[in-house]
């Protein structure tokens, strides 16, 4: 069943502030209705709401989310459930509009968040962005030198005969993103990057528009796609891993895109959900 039948059949509110006990109870049903097996149906089963003393804070409030994205969204060992602690909040908002609104695809996550009004979903991606937890060190590359040596150059240099910026232009010089809203590159799994890149290349993944991944992604082979992915995921992260507040100087000369973002919602606007 479609995760929003499923949540209409429960009579989730729309009022955009579900609470807590609702977001565990449609989580854990999800998870038993739809995965019959694995880590999920372990890590719903393993924190029963009634044992919880209940406090209405953000922690609290995503457990749902965190059973999927590992405790405080460090990511699941797997590589599968990506980290959201210490994204940028403005990434981690646009995010979640883009499953929203289908420009990213994740049944479950969108069951999850449809619901919910801009102004929450904001108040939840600044919560996860404020999370400073460590990161876990790389694996080693698994890719040979000559693959690791060609993701490099075109991390660090782009290939201007092409109009194919460095990835550091925009994601920063020490590839720990820039905010609010370019994400950090360091610390995520080959498999998630390759997975990423190659659902941008096949029109599964897309972002606001003026969409510059999409254009980065379109100018870049299956095999660069997996030596870029197989060099990044190798990288040490720097002592200093938060984003940083503005993109490097691009050269003169240098090809640079356009990349599209949210507005925010109004701040303390209830519901602008409803308005739109
Ligand atoms: C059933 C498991 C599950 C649950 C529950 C879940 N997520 Fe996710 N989430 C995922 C998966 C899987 C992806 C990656 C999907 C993809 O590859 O596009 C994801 C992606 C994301 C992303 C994009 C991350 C990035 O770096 O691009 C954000 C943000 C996010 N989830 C936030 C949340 C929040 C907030 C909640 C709770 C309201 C939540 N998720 C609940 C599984 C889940
Ligand atoms: C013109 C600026 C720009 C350049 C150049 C650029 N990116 Fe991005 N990248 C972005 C933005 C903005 C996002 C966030 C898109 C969104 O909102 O979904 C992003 C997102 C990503 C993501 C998704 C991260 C996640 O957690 O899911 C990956 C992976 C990525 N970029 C890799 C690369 C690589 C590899 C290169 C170089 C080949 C590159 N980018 C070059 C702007 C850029």
């Amino acid at each position: 069943m479609a995760a929003h039948v499923m949540e209409k059949r429960m009579g989730l509110r729309h009022d955009g502030r579900m609470k807590m006990t609702q977001l565990q109870c449609l989580a854990r049903r999800l998870v038993a209705a739809t995965l019959t097996g694995g880590t999920l149906l372990i890590a719903g089963v393993s924190m029963p709401a009634a044992a919880l003393p209940f406090e209405d804070t953000m922690a609290q409030r995503t457990l749902a989310c965190t059973a999927c994205h590992g405790p405080q969204g460090r990511a699941a060992p797997d590589g599968y459930y990506p980290r959201l602690a210490g994204k940028p909040a403005g990434y981690l908002y646009n995010q979640l509009l883009n499953f929203r609104e289908e420009r990213r695809h994740y049944g479950l996550m969108t069951g999850l968040i449809d619901p919910l009004s801009d102004a929450y979903l904001l108040e939840m991606a600044q919560y996860f962005a404020s999370l400073d937890v460590p990161y876990p060190a790389p694996l080693p590359a698994q890719a040979t030198a000559a693959v690791l040596r060609r993701g490099e150059q075109l991390v660090m240099h782009g290939d201007s005969g092409r109009k194919l910026p460095a990835c550091v232009q925009c994601h920063g010089q020490a590839m720990t993103g820039v905010v609010p809203a370019v994400p950090g590159l360091l610390g995520l799994p080959r498999d998630y990057l390759n997975a990423q890149l190659g659902a941008w290349k096949a029109g599964q993944r897309r972002a606001h528009a003026p969409d510059c991944m999409q254009d980065i992604v379109s100018r870049l082979s299956r095999e660069e796609i997996n030596a870029v992915a197989s060099w990044v995921a190798a990288q040490p992260l720097p002592a200093n891993t938060h984003a940083v507040s503005a993109a490097p100087a691009a050269a003169p000369g240098k090809d640079s895109l356009r990349c599209g973002s949210a507005p925010l919602p109004a701040a303390g606007m209830p519901d602008t959900k409803a308005q739109k």
